[in-house]
């Protein structure tokens, strides 16, 4: 039984991940602003779940100040941060956002999971098992016009997995992945963007319309199954359409 810190647990990729490991005998920590919803619970379900706006750095400072990831590693054989929190938003081109919707983006997509993973390391050294997933994305490795400030984030952490591997911290192993395109809200959004925002929206209608988004549940199989194999961390960065 492993030990997992999902964050952004409450939708999307995060609840199904949340749900299939819970159904699978694992012990979950969400960390969300709201609580997940519709959750089938058994009565080995073991979750704890903690309302924390990650756009926030004193909201963040709070969580790690407080003993709450140590209680929920403490006995933990195998423990797992899994860094799946993340918004596009701002989406529009360089000179069209605000400053603070740029600085509440990289809060949550790379100051809190970076902040995550240095704490999660530190507490976490009497683990036999150590692994951490950041939920990457193929903007991190392909540009696309309107989406700056969420391909740079996810650059930085594919970025931050390369280093963290290099400097090969005792029995962890770190990876970056890009899950494929998922029917959430996410999705939702994109679709709902401007064209002179977005001029690639057509491209993201299609995938809807043709039926081609991967729904969460299917990723979330896919995913759990890599990051419990042998050969999750063998590459820091990775995308799950190819494994
Ligand atoms: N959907 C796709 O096609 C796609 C493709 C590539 C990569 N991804 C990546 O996959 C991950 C999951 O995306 P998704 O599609 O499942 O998105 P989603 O449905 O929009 O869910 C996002 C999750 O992040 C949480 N979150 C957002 N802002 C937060 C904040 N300030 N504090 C704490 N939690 C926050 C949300 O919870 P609350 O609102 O309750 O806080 C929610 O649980 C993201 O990192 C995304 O970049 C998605």
């Amino acid at each position: 039984m492993a030990h997992l810190l999902i964050t952004g647990h409450s939708r999307g990729l995060g609840a199904a991940l949340t749900q299939q490991l819970l159904d699978q005998g694992h012990c979950v920590l969400g960390i969300s602003r709201h609580p997940i919803r519709g959750l089938r619970r058994s009565q080995s379900s073991v979750i704890k779940e903690c309302c924390v706006d990650l756009g926030q750095h004193s909201s963040i400072a709070e969580l790690l100040d407080s003993n709450t990831l140590e209680d929920f590693f403490r006995n933990a054989e195998q423990a797992i941060l899994i860094n799946n929190a993340g918004l596009l938003s701002p989406i529009g081109l360089a000179g069209q956002a605000h400053s603070a919707e740029i600085i509440h983006s990289i809060t949550v997509n790379v100051a809190a999971p970076l902040a995550l993973s240095n704490r999660f390391l530190a507490i976490t050294g009497q683990c036999i098992d150590r692994r951490i997933i950041h939920v990457s994305s193929g903007a991190a490795r392909s540009p696309y016009a309107g989406w700056n400030v969420y391909c740079a984030s996810k650059a930085a952490l594919d970025h931050h997995a390369r280093c963290v591997s290099m400097e090969g911290p005792e029995h962890c192993r770190i990876e970056s992945i890009a899950p494929g395109v998922i029917d959430t809200q996410m999705q939702a959004a994109i679709r709902a963007s401007a064209l002179e925002q977005f001029p690639m929206r057509p491209r993201f209608d299609q995938l809807k319309e043709s039926g081609s988004l991967a729904s969460p549940e299917e990723v979330a199989r896919k995913l759990i199954q890599h990051l419990l194999s042998q050969s999750f961390g063998v590459s820091p960065c990775t995308d799950l359409r190819d494994l």
